[in-house]
C-alpha cells in the first residue's frame, strides 16, 4: 500500500490549514452559509447582516447628519496592499482614514467586495425594497477610540463600523478601475499586490447624507454582531466590463490547486430582521423612478390619457351644441332623405 507513506503528510496539512485559517467556509455545498453556525454560532445569532431594507422597517431619524470622512484622498506615493482572501478580493487602507461624524472615532482597515457572476449581475448583500444589486462595496472601520486595532474591536458590540456602497451595471466607473485594473494580479487566494493609492472618497457616492444605518453583523464567519451599519441610499456605476472583470477574473482556491474554483456569487442571504428598525436619514419620497425606465412609458401613458380625454370632453362638447335639435331624432337610426344642416339630401 502506498497510503501510509503520505497519509501523514496530509493529516499535517489538514491540521495545518484548521489551525492557522479556521473551518473552511464557503457560500455555497458543503460549507455553505445554512451550515455556518456548525463552526461560527454566532452567524446562528441575532443580530445578522445583510437584511432586506424593506420600506415597513424604515423610521426617519432627524438626527442623523451626513456621513462625514477624513483623509480618504490618498495619494499615489503610499502603497496600498491588494489582495484575494479567498472570500472576496480585499484593499488595505491606512489608518489615518476614518469617519468624523459618529460619536466616536472610527479608523477604516480595509474595503472587499460583494458580487454576483457574470451571467446574474445580482451579488448585493443588502437588498432594498427585495430588489438585489449587481455587487455591494464594504469600507471597514474599527472603533479607534476604544479599541487598538481591528482584531480587539471586531468583536466588541461597539467595536465596527461599515459604509456600504450598492452598485449597478452602468456608467463606466474611473474609481473602481483604479483596483480594478490590478485584479489580474490577485487571481488566486492568497496572493498579493501592492497598488498606488488613489481617491478612496471615489468610490461613495456623491451624496454621504442619504443613508440607512441599522445595528448588525460581519457578513462572513465569525458572524460578529459587532457593525454599525451605514448603507448610502443611493447606488453607483461600474461598466458592464468593470463587473464582469470583478465576476470572472478571481479564484478562491490556490494557483497550485489542480481544481481552480470561480470566486463569484460571495455574498450572504438576507437575514432575520426580527424587533430591529432601520433608521433613515432622508424624509423625501422615492423618486428614482423619474431617472430610470419608467419616465418614458410614464409620459407616453400619460399623454395618451390627457388626449383621450381632450378628445372626449370635445365630443361630448359637439354633441351637446348640436344636440339639442336633435333630440327627437333620438333612437330613430339614419334619416335617410331627411335635409342635412346644408339643405342637400344625403
Ligand atoms: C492588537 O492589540 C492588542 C492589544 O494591544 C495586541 O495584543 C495585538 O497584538 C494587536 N494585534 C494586531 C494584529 O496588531
Amino acid at each position: 500500500m502506498h497510503f501510509p507513506s503520505f497519509t501523514p503528510i496530509l493529516l499535517i496539512q489538514l491540521i495545518h490549514i484548521t489551525a492557522l485559517h479556521g473551518a473552511k467556509w464557503t457560500y455555497s455545498g458543503q460549507d455553505g452559509q445554512q451550515y455556518w453556525s456548525k463552526h461560527y454560532p454566532y452567524c446562528g445569532g441575532p443580530f445578522q447582516s445583510p437584511i432586506d431594507i424593506e420600506s415597513e422597517l424604515l423610521r426617519f431619524d432627524p438626527t442623523l447628519g451626513p456621513i462625514e470622512v477624513q483623509n480618504y484622498d490618498l495619494s499615489p506615493d503610499e502603497q496600498l496592499t491588494l489582495g484575494n482572501n479567498g472570500h472576496s478580493v480585499q484593499l488595505s487602507l491606512p489608518g489615518k482614514m476614518y469617519i468624523s461624524s459618529l460619536p466616536r472615532r472610527y479608523t477604516a482597515a480595509q474595503l472587499h467586495l460583494h458580487w454576483g457572476s457574470s451571467s446574474k449581475p445580482a451579488g448585493s448583500e443588502h437588498l432594498v425594497n427585495s430588489r438585489q444589486y449587481a455587487a455591494e462595496l464594504h469600507v471597514v472601520h474599527f472603533n479607534s477610540d476604544k479599541y487598538p486595532n481591528m482584531s480587539m474591536a471586531v468583536d466588541k458590540s461597539d467595536g465596527l463600523a461599515v459604509l456600504g456602497v450598492l452598485i449597478e451595471v452602468g456608467e463606466f466607473n474611473p474609481a473602481f478601475e483604479q483596483f480594478l485594473k490590478f485584479i489580474n494580479g490577485v487571481k488566486y487566494r492568497d496572493q498579493k499586490v501592492q497598488i498606488p493609492g488613489f481617491n478612496i472618497r471615489g468610490l461613495l457616492p456623491p451624496r454621504l447624507d442619504e443613508y440607512y444605518r441599522y445595528d448588525g453583523s460581519l457578513t462572513t464567519p465569525p458572524c460578529y454582531p459587532s457593525v454599525l451599519w451605514t448603507l448610502f441610499r443611493n447606488p453607483v456605476t461600474i461598466s458592464r466590463k468593470q463587473f464582469v472583470a470583478l465576476a470572472t477574473s478571481l479564484y478562491s482556491s490556490h494557483a497550485q490547486d489542480s481544481t481552480p474554483l470561480p470566486l463569484n456569487s460571495n455574498f450572504r442571504k438576507p437575514q432575520a430582521v426580527d424587533s430591529r428598525v432601520v433608521l433613515v436619514s432622508f424624509k423625501e419620497a422615492d423618486e428614482s423612478w423619474i431617472s430610470t425606465g419608467l419616465l418614458v412609458p410614464i409620459l407616453v401613458g400619460s399623454s395618451l390619457g390627457i388626449v383621450l380625454i381632450v378628445s372626449l370632453i370635445c365630443c361630448l362638447l359637439r354633441q351637446k351644441r348640436s344636440g339639442a335639435p336633435q333630440d327627437k331624432n333620438k333612437g330613430a337610426g339614419y334619416n335617410i332623405g331627411e335635409k342635412d344642416e346644408y339643405g342637400s339630401r344625403v
